[in-house]
């Protein structure tokens, strides 16, 4: 039997389901010029609805969870392209945790730029409010221009991991520091609580330390779940330790199944479940009709960017070994048959080998761009049975335990995505119909945690 369907066998017999997250990026979608999409509020990032209105359609969908990436402060140049980055990706979630009632709620919050305390005191208080459904995305943020919004230097990388691992055991302390039945709120007998299991976690560290207690009752999960993104081997000892979820940015099945087997590898190494991590995938769509409207539209998102494109194609050059220039190609052309019987796909780029097939199928440099060989995930842009067929292979194939999704533009994105895509995956059993519980730990299948213990 060909391996594939070996995995196949294997998927189905276990009767596993993938997960999906739907990642927000600051209002509008993922290409920098969705704002200025028909359609499109120009505003959104100011416009807390969007949010709101995209959670609830996920929710519809049954996502598992939303996720909202973020650093903190400006790194591009607003005066074509919208923010990166909500104004606060807590807020946002407070948001919509008072007009959803199943959906997760995760959100990034630096390591290096916060005190674990604060860190422990929002995201508890998120989860209670939210009934369970809080999730902490840990990441150690690089770029000294964040740092410089705190009047500091970027820490080295080494430091930066270490700081992340004394910050993550604060927050878990801390988290479990009012004991899981420390709340009698007994009115008839006059306790409140019981101060014997609402104590200090009294912890220093090299970096931070913290006294606590952290006076936030357990909530319906326990406590928040915790997720990892990114960072290399430094991440993966992370992940490993910690993390229930972690965004992966793979571009191929290959290298997609090593890397959920090395964060499998480490939760053992760890002495925990590998069960207990799931590996989200990094997905970009576009959908159209057909493959030809789906070109379509981003075909406009790049004429919204027009003068990106130099610098594309030049990158595109990069990614086939050729030198390649908008001023001596018509990017309307396919590459030049001379140029093109020297291009490989260049090692140093995992998303070449896309790029080269393109190139070599004869595409126009626009419609290659188009395809968005040189986005940050992998991209589909085509009919609904196309994106779910993507998906089906890379799970079926056990390179992810679900996918982060990231629509092209936002405002019609997530419902073409939730209305045309999620049906397909739920006839071919790939996705659940109906929420599993209440809360995101429920959602994923991950295991109970209270303070520093799973349970
Ligand atoms: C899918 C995905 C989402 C990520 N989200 C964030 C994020 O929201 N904020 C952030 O600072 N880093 C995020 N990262 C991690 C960065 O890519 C990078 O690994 C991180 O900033 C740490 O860098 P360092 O390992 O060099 O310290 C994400 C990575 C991936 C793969």
């Amino acid at each position: 039997m060909h391996a594939n369907k070996v995995c196949k066998e294997k998927y189905r017999m276990k009767n596993k389901k993938m997960q999906l997250a739907l990642q927000m990026v600051s209002g509008y979608g993922a290409e920098f010029s969705a704002w200025r999409m028909p359609g499109t509020d120009p505003k959104a990032y100011t416009n807390t609805d969007s949010y709101v209105e995209r959670a609830k359609i996920a929710e519809k969908g049954k996502f598992q969870l939303i996720f909202i990436a973020d650093s903190p402060g400006l790194n591009n140049d607003l005066s074509k392209q919208t923010p990166q980055f909500p104004m606060d990706p807590m807020l946002a979630l407070m948001a919509v945790a008072r007009e959803t009632k199943h959906i997760g709620l995760v959100a990034t919050l630096s390591t290096t730029f916060n005190h674990p305390y604060n860190i422990a005191r929002q995201f508890k208080a998120l989860d209670v409010i939210s009934h369970g459904r809080a999730g902490w995305n840990a990441v150690t943020t690089s770029g000294q221009v964040f740092a410089a919004n705190y009047g500091a230097q970027l820490p080295d990388r080494k430091e930066r991991y270490e700081m992340a691992h004394e910050s993550i055991q604060i927050v878990q302390a801390l988290w479990g520091s009012w004991g899981e039945d420390a709340w009698t709120a007994d009115a008839e007998g006059g306790q409140y609580a019981d101060m014997d299991k609402i104590q200090p976690v009294n912890l220093t560290g090299k970096y931070f330390a913290s006294r606590g207690p952290l006076p936030i009752p357990p909530s319906e999960q326990g406590q928040p779940v915790i997720f990892q993104a990114g960072g290399g081997g430094e991440g993966l000892q992370l992940a490993g330790s910690y993390a229930s979820g972690v965004y992966a940015n793979p571009y191929d099945i290959a290298s997609a199944r090593a890397q959920r087997q090395m964060i499998r590898q480490s939760a053992r190494q760890f002495k925990r479940s590998p069960d207990d991590i799931k590996m989200f995938a990094g997905f970009m769509f576009s959908i159209g009709a057909t493959e030809e409207e789906a070109l379509e539209r981003r075909r406009k998102l790049m004429d919204f960017a027009i003068e990106e494109i130099p610098g594309r194609v030049r990158y595109l050059g990069a990614m086939l070994g050729l030198p390649l220039s908008s001023d001596s190609v018509d990017i309307e052309q396919p590459i030049p048959t001379a140029l093109l019987s020297r291009a490989y796909a260049n090692p140093q780029d995992p998303r070449s080998p896309r790029a080269l097939e393109l190139a070599l199928k004869g595409l126009s440099i626009r419609d290659i761009l188009a395809h968005g060989v040189i986005n940050y995930h992998p991209v589909v842009a085509g009919t609904p049975e196309q994106v779910a067929n993507f998906l089906e292979e890379w799970f079926l194939a056990g390179a992810c335990d679900g996918f982060s999704v990231v629509p092209d533009i936002s405002f019609d994105g997530v419902a073409d995505f939730v209305h045309l895509v999620v049906p397909i995956l739920q006839e071919r059993g790939l996705f659940h119909e109906e929420y599993e519980g209440k809360t995101l730990r429920e959602h994923m299948g991950v295991s109970y945690q209270y303070g520093t213990v799973e349970k």
